[in-house]
């Protein structure tokens, strides 16, 4: 018995010896999201020490730039100063060589962490990654006194589709620069990539156009409930940009057009058709009829509005006055936009004559064309011609989304009654709307972009984006009640392939984030889906 107890006892003291540093989680149970492709989790962990350093190779600035968000997102927990690009570090960011791709591995064994990937977006990716398998604490912005220790293991990722994106619409309610970024960081922690925003509607132009300066001085001035409003200067609008880029989101601007144009037809007056006349005007009716040559040469702007309502407005699609300023718009915003694509709206153009439509969503693409961009607009442009590498954003309407294929485009995938963040929970939700669903955290985690729309399949879609409309929304703690969690499973739908993700294991990775979450004050929305 006692030489038995011995044996014990020495197995145990091997079996410590070897693994001495116990994380509180393996790799599997760590809660990460989006999930990645490959898990193979080991015994044993790594623990930081307060010497850590983040090693990087050769003398690349953008991985320095990588590095230094990592270390400053380890250093307020654990109080350690993690200096970077030293020749020695116990983390080690690797730039490898080879055709460049979003894929990355992470590894962590007793002695060190190595991230590696072929492109900078794959070593930051990478980063959050390793973030996620800190302990929860590491989410403090104070110091922590605690062991921290990560699972060892190996983990190599890649994202199912290539466009993974959030949309906040900054016209209905405006959303300030700090608010914006905030979202930023928020998409950057799961592995989004573009930042759409839809910049104008009917209630608001958010976006300094310096050939046409009543867009703003008029067209900013409310908002949905008759608040002042506000705009992006073109410089806000770079920080933004800047922004967005540091943490590898691109940002997408949309002008929607030829509907959703009601600021502008307020500042513009000219570029109105003259169905917006005020009431009892009729100063341009000539035998019952609006008289369009009377109203060019007295163009009556419309006035503002800020209600709810769609589908009311449309820009003259037949004045060459309007092309003139839809170039102008263009070409001041490509030249503040590096990402590839412009968004042209095209929704709901319900007073717009179905030919006039075709006409200036063709003749749209081809100005975006002609300033070197690529065309986003909402899925009804694939009525008309779409050019080559326009992409329809599928938020409606299947035959559309079909159209688009026969025309050898893509697609990006945000049906309202899934991807919607403006849509309720349930009835009892305070905020947001239910024209398209009720959106609980597992319908917007449970299906599949690749078979959501009949005769549409992976090979036709660019990626997932999920909006967030914000007629009911007015301030950040109401966006983050909306986005989360559900931003977070739109999230994996589009990172991880339909194999890999499972509503149970979801439920309990989402588990986790909430505490990080708690930590963070972020007021997400405690889906009772989930056991908190
Ligand atoms: C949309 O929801 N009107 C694109």
């Amino acid at each position: 018995m006692k030489n038995l107890y011995w044996a014990f006892s020495l197995l145990i003291v091997l079996a410590t010896s070897c693994n001495p540093n116990r994380p509180k989680q393996s790799m599997d149970d760590a809660g990460l999201l989006p999930i990645p492709l490959k898990i193979e989790s080991e015994a044993g962990g790594f623990k930081l020490e307060s010497n850590l350093a983040i090693q990087t190779t050769g003398t690349d600035q953008i991985v320095n730039e990588i590095a230094e968000y990592l270390a400053s997102n380890i250093r307020p927990a654990t109080g350690f100063i993690v200096p970077v690009g030293s020749n020695e570090g116990a983390i080690v960011l690797e730039l490898t060589s080879g055709e460049e791709s979003e894929a990355y591995d992470l590894v962590i064994t007793d002695s060190g962490i190595k991230i590696s990937s072929t492109s900078h977006a794959g070593l930051f990716y990478g980063s959050q990654t390793l973030l996620q398998l800190f302990p929860i604490e590491i989410e403090n912005n104070s110091l922590v006194e605690m062991d921290w220790i990560l699972p060892n293991g190996k983990i190599s990722d890649q994202p199912e589709f290539p466009y993974r994106g959030a949309m906040l619409d900054v016209a209905r309610h405006f959303i300030s620069v700090a608010d914006v970024k905030h979202y930023i960081d928020q998409m950057a922690k799961f592995k989004f990539n573009y930042l759409h925003l839809h910049l104008t509607d009917d209630q608001g132009w958010r976006i300094e156009i310096k050939s046409w300066p009543q867009l703003t001085t008029i067209g900013a001035s409310t908002e949905v409930g008759g608040g002042k409003g506000g705009f992006y200067t073109q410089e806000e609008y770079k920080e933004i940009v800047a922004y967005a880029a540091s943490q590898f989101i691109t940002v997408v601007p949309e002008i929607d057009m030829p509907g959703h144009t009601n600021a502008a037809l307020a500042a513009y007056g000219e570029l109105n058709p003259g169905v917006n006349l005020p009431d009892g005007d009729n100063s341009t009716v000539v035998e019952g009829k609006i008289d369009f040559d009377i109203l060019d040469k007295n163009p009556v702007p419309a006035e503002l509005y800020t209600g709810i309502e769609v589908g009311f407005s449309t820009l003259a699609t037949n004045k060459e006055k309007t092309y003139q300023f839809v170039e102008d718009v263009i070409r001041e915003l490509v030249e503040i936009t590096p990402g590839p694509y412009i968004h042209i709206g095209g929704d709901e153009s319900h007073v717009t004559e179905k030919p006039d439509y075709i006409y200036f969503v063709e003749r749209v693409q081809d100005l975006v064309l002609q300033y070197g961009k690529l065309s986003l607009g909402w899925d009804e442009i694939a009525t008309g011609k779409l050019r080559p590498g326009t992409v329809a954003q599928f938020w409606d309407n299947e035959g559309n989304a079909r159209l688009t294929k026969e025309q050898g485009n893509k697609l990006l995938m945000s049906p309202a009654k899934r991807a919607y963040l403006d849509m309720q929970y349930d009835s009892t939700t305070r905020l947001g709307l239910h024209w398209a669903a009720y959106i609980e955290l597992d319908d917007s985690y449970n299906w599949d972009p690749a078979t959501y729309a009949d005769g549409i399949n992976k090979f036709d879609i660019l990626g997932v984006e999920a909006p967030l409309w914000t007629e009911t929304i007015t301030n950040r703690s109401d966006i983050e009640y909306m986005a989360f969690p559900r931003l977070v499973a739109l999230g994996e739908v589009a990172w991880a392939p339909a194999s890999r993700r499972s509503w149970e294991s979801f439920q309990k990775r989402i588990a986790i984030q909430g505490k990080r979450w708690d930590i963070n004050q972020i007021n997400y929305y405690k889906s009772p889906k989930v056991t908190w």
